[in-house]
């Protein structure tokens, strides 16, 4: 398949380059021919390349360089530098100046476009810059339904510091409730295809949702929950982004990208994002130390890692599993790991850490072998996991996953407390609050269910969203 499709594209090159009507091409460029370039459709030629190449940066409230490239309306209108090209003079714009050269400065930091693709732009532009989209065609694709056909599944959740609020990620929109019930919830939307996680800071003041959309773009939005207006936005890397952490300072979030990198994005816009390469697949879950000086990770490549926040260095890879590690948090004392295996450990990082310095120039090759003396294990879970949660006391620590339980345990002795049971599986995400006497979970269905903890008690059901028919939320 790989090879034909090559073969088209160097075959329209080819058609397009060797022809009669020939028009004088910038340095090193081939001459166009007008009449193949008049073929070229912007919809079906030219808005898959600058979907794929362009878009993830172009495109939003944070579109670099003011450039904006929804639409060929907008696309005409250019940038912080004015217009990107002219209709008829692809040679002498600055679309193709940006594009083509030893070094394209477009798109930033991956592969030039090839030299067909490249024609492609500059025969569409030769041509007229036509548009031939109609609406719909090329509009971001995330479209968020006032009222949903099948309730979406509630992939993370989060309580607010004073109790009052719980904040669900619905597909594309955070949704923010009261726990009281009352008023009405706010629906805060997002431009990600899918949310992967939602959190309030320690100090209350903001929330974060996490996600993005595949391929494309990751995407970090700050909300601040007592209004809902978003504080700030930004893409980050060329994917969907994991789970994550807010940082106790609530400045930053961790999360975890596609990349295997960990990536720390800051509140303020200005501030850089840093990405550190940690794991060799995908980071599913991130989580800070209470101290906010260490992070814990784990992946698809079956690891559990701790790194210091400050240099971004690995200090150690503390587990190794059989299966992918979905779900990672932490105590002062304890690092916690739990994913596919269904196996829950606690990890003591005064033995796993001994002899590593977490700050300055740590010595991370120093050979550990103490694996028998950090790791506590707690019991093993039903089935898969899929989040784990601390409150925010960091004394109790709950675990749910692809079976009907919910499981919470004594961080400090590892004892379980409670197993709330008959739940509809499988539950996707799980939250406690400040005190650990609330947890909340939100299942696959698309519910969000509240309870009294220890006594497993439930108080309430919420469904975030309208959907449309009741069968819908028992869809599967
Ligand atoms: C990874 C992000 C990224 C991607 C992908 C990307 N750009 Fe950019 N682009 C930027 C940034 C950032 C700027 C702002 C100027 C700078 O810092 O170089 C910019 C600026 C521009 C500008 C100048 C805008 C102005 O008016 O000043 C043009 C034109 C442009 N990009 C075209 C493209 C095209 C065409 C593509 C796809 C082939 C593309 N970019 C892909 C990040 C990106």
């Amino acid at each position: 398949m790989r090879r034909i499709s090559v073969f088209q594209k160097s075959l329209f090159v080819l058609i397009l380059v060797a022809s009669s009507t020939k028009v004088s091409a910038a340095d090193g460029l081939p001459a166009l021919d007008k009449t193949a370039a008049n073929k070229i459709s912007f919809r079906k030629d030219v808005w898959p390349i600058v979907k794929r190449h362009c878009w993830g940066c172009h495109s939003g409230m944070d579109a670099k360089g003011g450039l904006n490239m929804d639409s060929v309306t907008t696309m005409l209108k250019g940038g912080d530098s004015g217009g990107m090209f002219e209709p008829g003079k692809p040679d002498d714009s600055l679309l193709v100046e940006m594009i083509t050269g030893d070094e394209p400065a477009m798109p930033q930091k991956q592969p030039p476009l090839s030299m067909a693709k490249i024609n492609i732009l500059r025969g569409w532009i030769l041509a007229g810059a036509k548009d031939d989209s109609k609406p719909g065609d090329t509009q971001p694709t995330v479209k968020i339904p006032r009222t949903y056909k099948f309730a979406p599944a509630i992939n993370s959740l989060s309580i607010s510091p004073d109790g009052k609020l719980l904040a669900a990620a619905c597909r594309s929109e955070v949704v923010v409730m009261n726990v009281d019930g009352d008023p009405a919830p706010r629906r805060l939307p997002t431009e990600c295809d899918l949310l992967t996680h939602v959190e309030f800071s320690a100090d209350g003041k903001l929330l974060v949702a996490i996600g993005g959309s595949p391929s494309r773009y990751g995407e970090v939005r700050f909300f601040n929950p007592a209004d809902g207006k978003l504080v700030a936005a930004r893409r980050v890397g060329h994917d969907t982004l994991f789970r994550g952490s807010f940082a106790p300072d609530s400045k930053a979030v961790a999360t975890g990208g596609s990349d295997g990198a960990v990536h720390i994005v800051p509140v303020d816009p200005k501030a850089k994002v840093r990405s550190f390469s940690l794991h060799s697949d995908w980071v599913l879950d991130v989580a800070y130390t209470p101290d906010g000086k260490m992070l814990i990770t784990g992946g698809r490549d079956n690891a559990t890692k701790v790194c210091s926040v400050e240099t971004g260095r690995l200090l150690r890879t503390i587990d190794m599993s059989s299966e992918r590690i979905t779900a990672v948090d932490s105590t002062a004392e304890f690092a916690f790991s739990s994913g596919k295996a269904r196996t829950l450990n606690g990890f003591e990082y005064k033995i796993a850490l001994q002899g590593i310095e977490v700050t300055g120039s740590g010595n991370g090759s120093r050979p550990v072998s103490r694996r028998n003396q950090y790791v506590k294990g707690l019991e093993t879970q039903p089935g898969e996991v899929l989040d784990i949660a601390v409150s925010g006391d960091r004394k109790l620590l709950a675990i749910a996953g692809a079976f009907g339980e919910v499981r919470v345990y004594n961080t400090a002795d590892r004892k379980r407390v409670t197993l709330i049971g008959k739940i509809p599986a499988p539950i996707y995400s799980v939250t406690l609050n400040t005190d650990g006497s609330r947890l909340a979970i939100g299942s696959k269905s698309g519910q969000v269910l509240l309870y009294e903890v220890p006594s497993g008690k439930q108080l309430k059901t919420f469904a975030p969203v309208p959907v449309a028919s009741q069968d819908g939320v028992a869809a599967k």
